[in-house]
């Protein structure tokens, strides 16, 4: 068994690979891309707060015309950022995230589950990532930062182009296609700016508008790229909550009937389907500055790779880590990352799995999936179904 995170076996089915690294080579070097991955969860849990590992600096000259757009957005987001833009950026938003904040949307998110469920109830059957993975978080991030309906399946297009640029990947047209859709979204977003302008609304672009009016902390192409990133990390990610979630779920009955039983599980049974199947499978950063790590040096400029997945089922920390037990409760999984980019929607995808996943078992008890092997889409790093088709 070779590792290669390009190869369509490890794409399709990480956790063997992950499980031999982790064994023979959790500190691995490959050649390739110049590349260290780490796949122990102590290590990634420890450098994901070590301030010598970092984003660098984006350098949009460098990059080929047809990548530009691209460049140009990511270098404002403060997914991509180091301190202390990043410390600014993530501080004019992550207000509207705080659980406390989050918790008023609890009325919103159930009465859109519902009227989603709604449409499908009669029919006895529905593809579970179509009708609710999907349109469950776009609509509630989309209204949060004040999107209009119509505009969301476009937004959507744009934003599947963005993320498939986070992925690993030699094809250059990703890249291309990505900044297309960065040109298009940044029109748009300006476009709609504008209309704030004019006319604000209760909605976080009115206020991020304002941010920018009053002065020297937001420029106006970081008020877009802020919306987008948003966007794209506001549901890209949540779908596979709910979809990898639920395909654990049918694929394991006896947790089935246990979480239909006592349904106050929802808490520790959302935490252990972020553990058990990722939405978010890696994230990675570059060498700041030269260091030593476990006898390991690692070269300023080099980039280090951290397998999330593969320290959610570290056995070193999880007991039977490829067991689902949705009543876990030693859970500190990694799936959210960790240290200053610590996932700033968390609040938001937890509840938004909470009510999703305790609306469903309530309305639908008799759930069944209706293919033996569902597809996976082509992004590795955000690991979720192309659909999910089910009866009930
Ligand atoms: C289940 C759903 C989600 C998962 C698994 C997830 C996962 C992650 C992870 C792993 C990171 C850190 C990446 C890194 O360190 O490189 C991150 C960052 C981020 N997430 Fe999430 N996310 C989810 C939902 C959301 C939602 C609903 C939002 C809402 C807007 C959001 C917004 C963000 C933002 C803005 C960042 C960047 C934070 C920073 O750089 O400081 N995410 N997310």
């Amino acid at each position: 068994m070779e590792f290669n995170p390009l190869s369509p076996e490890f794409r399709l089915n990480p956790y063997p690979f992950y499980d031999m690294l982790r064994t023979h080579a959790p500190i691995f070097f490959w050649e390739p891309w110049q590349f260290t991955f780490l796949s122990g969860y102590e290590d990634c849990a420890t450098l994901l707060r070590d301030n010598r590992l970092g984003r660098g600096h984006f350098d949009d000259s460098m990059a080929p015309a047809s990548q530009k757009d691209l460049v140009r957005m990511q270098a404002d987001w403060m997914l991509l950022k180091d301190p202390p833009n990043h410390t600014r950026l993530r501080g004019l938003v992550y207000k509207a995230f705080t659980p406390r904040m989050v918790e008023q949307l609890r009325a919103t998110i159930q009465t859109i589950t519902d009227q989603l469920l709604d449409t499908v109830q009669a029919q006895g059957e529905m593809d579970l990532i179509a009708d609710l993975a999907y349109p469950l978080p776009v609509t509630v991030i989309a209204e949060m930062l004040g999107i209009p309906l119509d505009a969301r399946e476009q937004f959507h297009d744009w934003s599947n182009a963005l993320a498939l640029t986070l992925d690993m990947t030699d094809d250059t047209a990703v890249y291309d296609q990505g900044s297309i859709a960065a040109a298009r979204f940044t029109e748009y977003l300006a476009d709609l700016a504008e209309q704030r302008r004019r006319s604000p609304k209760n909605d976080l672009l009115s206020a991020l508008v304002s941010v920018e009016e009053a002065g020297d902390h937001l420029t106006a192409n970081e008020l877009y790229a802020t919306c987008a990133l948003l966007f794209v990390a506001g549901h890209e990610t949540t779908i596979n909550l709910i979809g990898n979630g639920t395909l654990a779920l049918l694929r394991h009955p006896d947790q089935f009937e246990l979480f239909k039983r006592e349904p106050e599980l929802v808490k520790t049974a959302v935490e252990e389907f972020l553990r058990y199947d990722s939405p978010v499978q890696m994230t990675a950063r570059i060498v700041l500055e030269e260091m030593e790590y476990k006898g390991h040096t690692f070269q300023r400029g080099s980039q280090i790779a951290f397998l999330l997945g593969a320290a959610n089922h570290d056995p070193e920390r999880f007991e039977n880590p490829a067991q689902l037990d949705i009543t876990r409760q030693k859970n500190q999984h990694l799936s959210f990352g960790g240290g200053i980019h610590y996932c700033l929607g968390a609040p938001l995808a937890r509840l938004e799995g909470e009510i999703a996943f305790t609306t469903l078992l309530r309305r639908m008890p008799n759930l069944h999936l209706a293919i033996d092997t569902p597809t996976y889409t082509d992004n590795y790093l955000l690991r979720g179904l192309k659909s999910l088709p089910v009866t009930f």
